[in-house]
């Protein structure tokens, strides 16, 4: 079964459209106004926070979401490619962070550090590899607002999307349906105008876009096209 046929398992006006703007691919040397750039097309940006243990690279941290949270008004959604989201993710939020989405499996209990983190007010997301199945966070599912399926192996932006990660958030259709839950489902990796629409097919409402938007020189124009290809695709789901 897929996202189309599950009846009114991918509402529009229920899970709105977003496209998260993925500072990865952003000149940091000049982030202020790359996010200022973008800002008219988007209500979250994404901050990709690597921490060079759990994936090969390193990125950025909390005087950069510092930065950001008094740069711009958008919601800064925080993605915690890192070992020790218990020590750091409530910092994230205490800095002004909307959401933070952590890698689960590295916790030993996860569920309570979702509690934890809405109990300082955060939405919260949990995270999947490609080669991780639906079924490693099920239970994690009814207690979270975010279910990020990454569409690539994390650490690094501009990677070719992996279509064999799709049928996952399909699945996650499905089971939000059965369960009657609510949970925004987010796909991170490879996204562009070639591949946003078949996630969008699968039942995806948040669409993180690194390289597609800051490769080009338009960012908020590139945005806006992503936004419109999916809002398109929806609108071809729904009516067939
Ligand atoms: C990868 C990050 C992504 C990355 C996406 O580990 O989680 O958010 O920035 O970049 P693109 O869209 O270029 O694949
Ligand atoms: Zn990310």
């Amino acid at each position: 079964m897929t996202a189309a046929t599950v009846p009114g398992a991918a509402q529009p006006r229920e899970y709105p459209v977003r496209i998260a703007p993925s500072i990865l691919s952003a000149d940091f040397a000049d982030l202020g106004q790359e996010v200022a750039e973008v800002a008219p097309a988007v209500t979250t940006i994404h901050v990709d926070v690597m921490d060079g243990h759990y994936v090969p690279n390193i990125t950025l941290g909390q005087p950069v979401v510092a930065s950001l949270r008094a740069a711009t008004d958008r919601e800064l959604d925080c993605h915690l490619m890192i070992t020790d989201p218990r020590t750091y993710a409530p910092q994230f939020l205490e800095l002004g962070a909307e959401s933070v989405t952590f890698h689960p499996e590295v916790e030993d209990d996860p569920l309570s550090l979702v509690h934890e983190l809405h109990e300082r007010g955060g939405q919260v997301g949990v995270a999947i590899k490609p080669a991780h199945p639906l079924a490693m966070v099920e239970e994690l599912l009814p207690h979270v607002d975010l279910l990020l399926v990454m569409t690539v192996e994390p650490g690094f932006g501009g990677q070719a999307f992996l279509p064999e990660a799709v049928p996952k958030v399909a699945e996650a259709v499905v089971w939000r349906h059965r369960h009657g839950a609510h949970l925004r489902i987010q796909v991170d990796g490879g996204i562009s105008r070639e591949t946003i629409a078949q996630t969008v097919e699968a039942g995806a409402d948040t669409f993180v876009a690194g390289s597609a938007i800051f490769g080009r020189e338009d960012r908020a124009a590139a945005a806006r096209e992503l936004a419109e290809i999916a809002e398109q695709v929806r609108r071809g789901v729904l009516a067939r």
